[in-house]
């Protein structure tokens, strides 16, 4: 459990706000992939913590930076708070990507609100010196984010898909991420976003024999394997995504 005081929060595209906390010992702690379970105070009834990726940690500063899209109650309320509000989370929690040792060039595909965990992940990688490729899609221009912070890491190709056709492909970054998976070689592809798209993604990477991972999103009571409301459904049985997850071996996983 860490306290925490907001620092910024402010919104970044259609919907979606960027926060910053103050959590010096999180920041420390956290790996790409994993998540926190935030306390949003504001109504009694409802008792749940919201589970969201972490986009950047700075453990010189004590930050973590997390991106979120106002979709119902309690990311509404968290949209509202202001600089010096408090609260608490749970974290880290789950386990994040398994890059394999020794990996050289690296695929990142993240759709709508799924970058941050690949973006946090390919900033980590760019770090160590590996190439990183990245897909990034959005259902439109005023919804995209990271495209500028993935191209000011000048770790490799930048492809931008959006349903609309406002900007960049017009159509889904499964296409980009299958153009480049026949193109190139890779030793990784990390993936985040809608089950459909990460199905994809992964079918793709199958075909090119390339080791895949997905971080997948589930409801989540408790956060740390106390309820089994986060199952997947994966060829070793049902696993729960606060504790086995939420990054999983894409061929493992049966229901997205
Ligand atoms: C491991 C993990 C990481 C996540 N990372 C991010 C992130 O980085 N940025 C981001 O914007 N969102 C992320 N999410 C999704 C985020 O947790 C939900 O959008 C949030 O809990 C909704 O809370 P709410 O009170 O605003 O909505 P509610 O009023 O509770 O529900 C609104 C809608 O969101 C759905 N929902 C509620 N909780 C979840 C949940 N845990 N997962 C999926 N859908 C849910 C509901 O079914 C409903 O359709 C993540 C979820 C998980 C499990
Ligand atoms: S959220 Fe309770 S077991 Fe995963």
């Amino acid at each position: 459990m860490h306290d925490f005081e907001v620092i910024s929060n402010e919104k970044i595209a259609d919907g979606i706000f960027s926060l910053v906390i103050s959590a010096p010992r999180l920041a420390s702690a956290l790996k790409p992939g994993q998540f926190v379970n935030i306390r949003v105070p504001g109504d009694p009834s409802e008792l749940l913590r919201v589970p969201l990726s972490y986009v950047a940690a700075d453990p010189e500063r004590g930050t973590v930076e997390i991106w979120y899209a106002v979709v119902g109650k309690g990311t509404q309320r968290m949209s509202e708070w202001g600089r010096g509000f408090t609260s608490d989370l749970l974290g880290p929690g789950g386990h994040g990507w398994r890059v394999p040792e020794g990996a050289r060039r690296v695929l990142v595909v993240g759709g709508g609100i799924g970058v941050p965990p690949v973006l946090c992940l390919a900033r980590e990688l760019a770090e160590a010196g590996i190439a990183v490729d990245a897909c990034v899609g959005s259902a439109t221009v005023a919804k995209l984010v990271g495209v500028e912070d993935f191209e000011a890491l000048g770790a490799g190709e930048v492809r931008v898909a959006t349903d609309d056709g406002t900007a960049g492909l017009h159509g889904f970054c499964t296409e980009s991420a299958a153009e480049l998976l026949s193109s190139h070689e890779y030793d990784y592809v990390a993936t985040c976003g809608p089950g459909v798209m990460m199905s994809k993604v992964a079918a793709s990477a199958a075909e090119a024999g390339v080791y895949c991972e997905a971080s997948l999103e589930r409801m989540m009571s408790c956060g740390f394997g106390a309820c089994s409301t986060c199952n997947v459904e994966t060829t070793d049985g049902m696993q729960g995504a606060c504790m086995c997850g939420p990054v999983f071996d894409a061929t493992k996983v049966v229901v997205w």
